[in-house]
């Protein structure tokens, strides 16, 4: 593909090197706007796919940017966009005055995606069971502007409908016990985690917990490289805002592999089957 970077920060730089190594061709890569001016879209075109990774006050000018170069085909990964203005009703109109296709998530890391309906079933189960106390806890670099992450937050109010001993969820502070029925978020900021989230339900004789921790950012590469293939490849979506996770659902309802090219059962592991029959 013949791709357009807007960011060039950690994530461009990234997503760059994934394409070029991918045998794709990267056409530009542009950082701030106003930093190094611009060349015409008209002049980079044509652009299969369009990646934004920047800051949220420059998502709108950049996808249009990208829209100008005739891409119709963009992958919107910044954060902290919102409605009015910049959020998904805005890229929504932007994308379908042009028949272009816009795919956004807070975060384009697929174990992300999954763990979330792994957490809401979780609170499903044990929120039936008033013994078992849930708590989120999060670790991210110490440098983060932010608390709690925006995948913490999200992942709360994924929860909170289905446990009914909590009426909230808040961030933890002050030094006094919680009240039983709001939900703990710990937010811990130290060194240089790139993201740790926990999601735990504690009884007395046992505790349970689903933790997710990113180790870099490759699995936000991955994603948003797998959300470009879809677009390029997949049955034409109408133009509009397409979120990540639509995707996501679109892949988990496709048929598995035909079980003629699943791997056949290694005969040295015979005995073993025999053992735990
Ligand atoms: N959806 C996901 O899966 C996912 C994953 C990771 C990150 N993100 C988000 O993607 C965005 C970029 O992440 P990153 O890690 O690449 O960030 P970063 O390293 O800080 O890079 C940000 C880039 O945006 C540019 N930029 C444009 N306008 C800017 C402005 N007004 N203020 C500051 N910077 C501006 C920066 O330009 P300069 O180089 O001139 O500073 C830089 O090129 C962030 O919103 C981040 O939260 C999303």
């Amino acid at each position: 593909m013949q791709a357009l970077i807007l960011g060039s920060g950690a994530m461009g730089l990234r997503l760059r090197d994934e394409l070029t190594a991918g045998g794709h061709v990267v056409r530009a890569m542009l950082g701030r706007p106003g930093r190094q001016p611009r060349p015409e879209p008209a002049t980079l075109a044509p652009i299969d796919m369009a990646f934004e990774f920047s800051h949220a006050s420059s998502t709108i000018g950049n996808v249009r940017f990208a829209l100008a170069t005739g891409c119709r085909t963009v992958v919107v990964g910044t954060t902290g966009l919102a409605d009015p203005g910049n959020g998904p009703r805005a890229l929504d109109t932007l994308a379908r005055d042009v028949g272009a296709r816009i795919v956004l998530a807070p975060t384009f890391s697929i174990g992300a995606v999954l763990f979330g309906r792994l957490a809401e079933e979780a609170a499903r189960l044990f929120g039936r069971f008033d013994a078992y106390d849930p708590y989120l806890l999060e670790w991210h670099r110490r440098r983060k502007p932010d608390r709690p992450s925006g995948t913490a937050a999200a992942l709360a109010s994924r929860v909170l409908p289905h446990l009914p001993s909590k009426r909230r969820a808040r961030l933890a502070d002050g030094t006094g016990a919680p009240d039983p029925d709001t939900l703990e978020i710990v937010a811990l900021r130290a060194g240089a985690s790139p993201g740790m989230h926990l999601l735990g339900f504690d009884a007395d004789g046992e505790s349970i917990e689903l933790r997710i921790t990113a180790r870099d950012r490759s699995a936000y590469v991955a994603g948003a490289l797998l959300a470009a293939e879809r677009l390029l490849a997949g049955p034409a979506a109408p133009p509009g805002l397409i979120h990540f996770e639509t995707l996501i659902d679109d892949l988990l309802t496709e048929p598995t592999r035909p079980a003629a090219e699943a791997p056949q059962p290694d005969p040295s592991k015979e005995d073993l089957h025999a053992l735990v029959a």
